[in-house]
């Protein structure tokens, strides 16, 4: 660890790839994602909540605008092909949002240049956005930058009408939502085998259910959010149940602290036996 480094390193099991240097200090150490790859990326209070309204920035507000928070979600997108986000988050995330490393850290984003050009990539991942109903904001800037939405046959046709011309719909099967599986296919088809998933939690519910994270990248805030009877706010996984004595277990690879948050990396122990 350096004067300059965001986060300290207190546990690394990964197999570690060599960074920009500015990025390295920053991280404090080497960072590879291996390819193929879908790894999840979320910020948790330590109670479990990653939402606290619908339709708001929740990320931001758990992790209190951590800086280190920012930077990893800026080094993990740098490493993307593609960035995967069910449509609930980006209507939450509002009309200015993009989904691209210098968008979340601008201060790092000629490392994160650096980094896309040594991986061989272009200069932004694809954005790939989930959609049943079909909810989208078509003058959204992040619409106009070509992403590729994934949504049912229905659901596909009315966009493609509706969408800007730049947005590839493409309909993965399924008539009411997309198979989540058929869509990984689609995205690896395209030739994007790291994808980063950005949630949101009925997402991440989803992909859990079929077993498709390889591994999880979780900053645990330190505060506690607190739910209502109700359950208004969310929680880390949502809409998936799994029976005790059969809950998907994870390895933990990495330990990173910056003050009194904690960033940790899990590797998926269905993936580990893939
Ligand atoms: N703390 C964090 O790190 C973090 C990260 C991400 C999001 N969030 C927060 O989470 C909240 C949103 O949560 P959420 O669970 O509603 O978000 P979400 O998972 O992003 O969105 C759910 C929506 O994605 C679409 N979708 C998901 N799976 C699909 C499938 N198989 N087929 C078709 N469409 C599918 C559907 O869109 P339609 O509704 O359009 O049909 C579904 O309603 C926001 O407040 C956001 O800020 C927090």
């Amino acid at each position: 660890m350096t004067a300059a480094s965001l986060l300290e390193r207190l546990n690394d099991l990964s197999p570690v790839g060599s960074l920009p240097r500015a990025l390295e200090e920053l991280y404090d150490g080497g960072l590879a994602i291996p390819s193929p790859c879908l790894y999840v990326n979320f910020v948790t209070s330590v109670d479990g909540v990653v939402a606290v309204e619908e339709r708001r920035n929740s990320g931001s507000v758990i992790s209190g605008h951590n800086r280190a928070d920012r930077f990893l979600m800026g080094l993990l997108r740098a490493f993307a092909d593609a960035v995967l986000v069910g449509a609930g988050t980006v209507r939450a995330e509002g009309r200015g949002a993009r989904w691209t490393p210098d968008f979340v850290y601008p201060d790092a984003a000629a490392g994160f240049m650096e980094l896309r050009a040594r991986l061989n990539l272009p200069a932004q991942p694809r954005l790939a956005i989930l959609t049943a109903g079909g909810e989208l904001d078509a003058t959204q800037p992040a619409l106009q930058e070509g992403p590729i939405v994934l949504a049912p046959s229905g659901t596909a046709a009315t966009l493609r009408r509706e969408l800007p011309s730049g947005c590839e719909v493409v309909a993965p099967g399924g008539e009411e939502r997309v198979d989540l599986r058929l869509a990984l296919d689609a995205l690896r088809q395209r030739g994007y085998r790291r994808i980063l998933c950005e949630g949101g939690p009925n997402t991440f519910g989803e992909l859990l259910r079929q077993r498709l994270v390889d591994e999880l990248f979780l900053t645990v805030s330190p505060v506690l959010a607190g739910r209502d009877q109700g359950g208004d706010r969310l929680g880390l996984v949502q809409g998936a149940h799994f029976p005790a004595g059969r809950f998907p277990s994870m390895e933990l690879r990495g330990v990173r602290r910056s003050g009194s948050h904690l960033f940790l990396r899990y590797r998926l122990d269905h993936a580990s036996a893939r």
